[in-house]
């Protein structure tokens, strides 16, 4: 078969695809795999099944060909520079991202993003149904693509379709909000299985498929009406947590060179008692404000003290052009600011931030440097820092501060969990974790890792999978 007509028995379709660009030694440019959690998780079947992943390529306005990385076929799909400021700027992170996350920054509803929005979400599936072998596995992620499933249904009704959306699913009555409610409904039950982080989320979109469709939902298996009068099918919801590539992460952690740089940022940072750690993409949904509210308050108060304690700030670019973006990181570097003017030493900052990203083995290397990891998200889907932080803890050292918004704190119930919005709570948590007894932190961490460990990214995927695999077809 050649490889313009070859189809696939295990298709993912995700907005990105799993790779970044990079120039080769000889200068040409290519493409590298990207770290992200999601590809170690589908890896296996990946290389099991014949599979392939379709995704933006990352640029606008240019026509990439399908091309084969690390086993895998990569499809990119376009998207002209207005699509990238209409469907991905405009309907998906300025309305549905803020509209997901309770609401934190007012989402915009526009007509032109949301048809943007559809014509999108069509270009993906027909690429999906062009890629697809005969009754093929596809696997539609998150809130970018919500519509693909109907509209690939409609394409290719012989293949099994599945959907996660890695980010919450709002209330009803946030949700109602949506001018397109309806329509993002049918666009899932397009699916013969949705997944969702937490059983919470599943009750939610559940609550509004029985109010805006009307139909019944038990157990999860929601009936849905067959088109024309035609028989109905069965997609069921349920919730899957997803996780982290634990054993990959434990390993960096074990590498002596590692934890010689872990070291080493350690006495680069003037070797303080303690080193506290945030890591986030720079969004107001990860409550980084509240954090260094917190944090400057307990240095305002003596609680805390510089050279004795310092906190590494790390805050990833993320989606910069958007307005909310801008001003949360006016935010933040105004707060940083603040607390240095106010406590920081000549060679001692109270709060060192960084704006950009590391390599994965830096990162972990930070994992390991820090005493006390801050996860102090407003709302997240998940939170996968969290659970990295505690995948590198190897000697079961070290406290984590974890929002109970995050998806994370269903989980793990073992750190010290707190509400970022009551700073009050919020210091009295950060000292908790300061001055937490070696026997405690221990206790915690080590029930902590075994949770991450047992439960790895695969063995998400495994059982999303298999679930999928065993959804009954009709009523
Ligand atoms: O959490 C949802 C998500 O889409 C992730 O899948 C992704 O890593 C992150 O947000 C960043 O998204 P973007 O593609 O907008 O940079």
């Amino acid at each position: 078969m050649t490889q313009r007509t070859k189809r696939f028995d295990f298709v993912v379709v995700a907005n990105r695809l799993p790779v970044d660009r990079v120039t080769g030694e000889d200068g040409k440019p290519g493409w590298k795999r990207s770290p992200g959690g999601l590809v170690s998780g589908l890896e296996p079947v990946m290389h099991t099944q014949d599979g392939a992943w379709i995704g933006w390529g990352g640029s606008t306005d240019e026509k990439i060909a399908p091309f084969d990385l690390d086993e895998m076929r990569l499809v990119p799909v376009e998207l002209s520079a207005a699509e990238f400021e209409q469907y991905y700027e405009g309907f998906a992170n300025a309305s549905l991202w803020p509209l997901y996350h309770d609401v934190i920054a007012p989402p915009e509803f526009h007509r032109a993003w949301w048809d943007a929005y559809v014509r999108v979400n069509q270009r993906f599936a027909k690429a999906a149904a062009a890629t697809a072998a005969d009754k093929a596995v596809v696997w539609v992620h998150d809130y970018q693509l919500q519509l693909v499933p109907a509209m690939l249904r409609d394409l290719r009704p012989d293949v099994k379709i599945g959907f996660f959306n890695h980010i919450p699913f709002p209330p009803y009555e946030i949700f109602a909000q949506l001018p397109w409610r309806r329509r993002i409904l049918e666009g899932l039950l397009g699916a013969d299985l949705i997944g969702f982080q937490r059983p919470y989320d599943t009750a939610n979109f559940l609550r509004a498929v029985r109010r805006k469709i009307g139909t019944t939902a038990r157990h999860g298996m929601v009936k849905v009406p067959g088109t024309d009068g035609g028989e109905g099918r069965i997609a069921k919801a349920q919730s899957f947590p997803i996780s982290i590539d634990s054993q990959s992460l434990a390993e960096l952690a074990a590498d002596p060179d590692v934890q010689r740089r872990a070291a080493e940022i350690r006495t680069e940072l003037g070797d303080p008692r303690v080193l506290m750690l945030g890591v986030d993409r720079m969004d107001y949904t990860k409550g980084i404000r509240h954090r260094l509210k917190a944090f400057g308050e307990l240095m305002d108060d003596g609680d805390l003290t510089v050279p004795d304690v310092t906190l590494v700030q790390i805050a990833t670019p993320s989606r910069e052009r958007l307005e909310y973006y801008k001003q949360i990181r006016t935010d933040v570097e105004l707060a940083v600011g603040r607390i240095n003017g106010e406590h920081g030493e000549l060679g001692a900052a109270a709060v060192h931030y960084m704006h950009h990203s590391y390599p994965r083995r830096e990162m972990v290397a930070f994992y390991l440097a820090a005493d006390v990891m801050l996860v102090t998200a407003l709302r997240d889907g998940m939170n996968l820092v969290a659970k990295e932080y505690v995948a590198t803890r190897l000697d079961n050292t070290g406290a984590l501060v974890l929002s109970e918004f995050t998806g994370a704190a269903d989980e793990l119930r073992q750190a010290i969990l707190v509400n970022p919005h009551d700073i009050i709570d919020l210091k009295q948590s950060i000292l908790r974790a300061v001055n937490i007894e070696p026997r405690e932190a221990s206790r915690r961490m080590r029930s902590l890792r075994r949770r991450v460990s047992e439960d790895d990214v695969k063995h998400w995927s495994h059982r999303f999978l298999s679930t999928l695999a065993h959804v009954r077809e009709h009523p």
